[in-house]
């Protein structure tokens, strides 16, 4: 190797264990599941509400919101966090008139306007159920980084495997983070206050 160069090389070797640090710290950040929700999340849709109304994220703007996906057929996680969710939103009192549930159908196919009306009337007056078309639910999803997929079950019947995570939103409409609704109701609703 050429003399004058040998100082170099060093230097050289330092920037590529920099660089390959570097590109290890993004993938990990990018893939981690568990940061999936935590990186920067759209919100931007175009979906039909429980009353057949279209509706776009412009109509929750100013209020801050939950955002979460699931199905009316699901038999566990979207009733047990929808519950949880209005046990939370009990806890809030004056204040539960000021947040949103938006939740999201990932099963276009049987969740039309009025399954939806049915299911989310009965958590309570604060929750909004959008469905769409296929199309548009898959637009959304993936904005959203959801991941959902059809299960077949016997019988003709199937169900359908989904990210559960609870989206919080505040008044602008920015994500703030993944919404933990498995805890104390009190502790839940003094974070969704503080956005108040
Ligand atoms: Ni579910």
């Amino acid at each position: 190797m050429n003399a004058k160069l040998r100082p170099l090389v060093p230097a050289f070797a330092l920037l590529v264990i920099g660089l390959i640090a570097l590109g290890v710290a993004w993938y990990s950040v990018v893939n981690a599941p568990e940061n999936a929700a935590a990186s920067s999340i759209r919100e931007r849709f175009s979906l039909v509400d429980q009353t057949g109304k279209r509706v776009t994220e412009a109509d929750f703007a100013g209020r801050p919101h939950l955002v979460f996906f699931g199905f009316t057929h699901c038999p566990d996680v979207c009733p047990t966090t929808l519950y949880e969710l209005s046990t939370i939103f009990g806890e809030l009192g004056d204040d539960a008139g000021k947040i949103d549930v938006i939740f999201i159908s990932v099963d276009p196919e049987r969740d039309t306007p009025q399954s939806m009306a049915e299911y989310v009337s009965s958590f309570g007056p604060q929750f909004t159920g959008l469905t769409g078309t296929k199309e548009e639910i898959a637009a959304v999803a993936k904005d959203f980084k959801v991941y959902y997929r059809k299960v077949p079950l016997e019988g003709n019947d199937y169900t359908i495997d989904h990210t559960a995570v609870v989206y919080l939103f505040n008044r602008r409409g920015e994500f703030v983070a993944p919404f933990n609704a498995k805890r104390p109701a009190s502790e839940a609703a003094a974070e969704l206050r503080k956005l108040l």
